[in-house]
């Protein structure tokens, strides 16, 4: 019972650390921005401040179904990336992050869109809470897209490579891809990997956000935030 007790208070702490770090982003959005929107818990937050404020965003580009419907209850617009022409703030959490602002995303299986996404904006500022910061990536394990067929074959690739790769076997992305999360790995470079694990047949896209790392970290703690 205890037990169950501390690790409900602890999950709690962490909500209100990820509320926080939402709650901070609103500064970054500007009123007529066209928004990206991630996806995740944190987001899930972000999107709550935003109805709190109606009219300040009007329209948004959205990472996945899921980040759509919530949009959507709020009454915000989702736009189709196609026809935008930029994207001012892209917001969104991630699994871990460094000091760096070089991520691991993907916990939520929506990397794919969010990759894209982070691509397209001018800004990429990233939520988390304090927990989700690191020295070194790699202890969370690192999602990795695949075309369904080629699934056993990027496997075999990440396993020579030293990798633990474990089929989400309940995961179907929005792309209709499967994900493997890949155990085991230390990343000390992680532009260096994202690059390598790109080159394999079959890889839609790696959880590592190193080459389009965030602009701007903000960080949920105890009692505020921190700005990286
Ligand atoms: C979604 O695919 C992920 O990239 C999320 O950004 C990540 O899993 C963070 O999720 P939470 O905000 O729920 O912790």
């Amino acid at each position: 019972m205890n037990q169950i007790i501390s690790a409900g208070s602890k999950d709690s702490e962490a909500n209100a650390k990820k509320r926080r770090s939402a709650e901070a982003a609103l500064r970054y959005v500007e009123p007529g921005n066209v928004l990206g929107v991630g996806t995740g818990s944190t987001v899930g937050h972000f999107i709550a401040a935003l109805a709190a404020r109606p009219g300040l965003v009007r329209s948004a580009v959205s990472s996945s179904e899921a980040t759509t419907r919530l949009l959507q209850a709020a009454g915000i617009e989702v736009l189709d990336l196609n026809e935008v022409a930029a994207i001012h703030v892209y917001i969104d959490g991630a699994d871990e992050a460094t000091r760096a602002r070089h991520l691991i995303k993907g916990g939520g299986g929506a990397l794919t869109r969010e990759k894209i996404v982070a691509a397209a904006a001018q800004r990429f500022v990233c939520i988390v809470d304090d927990g989700k910061l690191v020295g070194t990536l790699g202890a969370f394990p690192l999602p990795i897209e695949v075309i369904p067929m080629a699934r056993e074959l990027v496997a075999r690739a990440i396993e020579a490579r030293g990798g633990r790769p474990v089929w989400r076997r309940e995961c179907v992305t929005d792309n209709g891809n499967h994900v493997l999360d890949v155990h085991g790995l230390s990343i000390p470079d992680p532009c260096a990997l994202e690059c390598e694990l790109n080159q394999i047949a079959g890889v839609v896209t790696v959880g590592l956000f190193a080459k389009r790392p965030a602009d701007v970290l903000v960080v949920g703690t105890a009692t505020g935030t921190e700005t990286i």
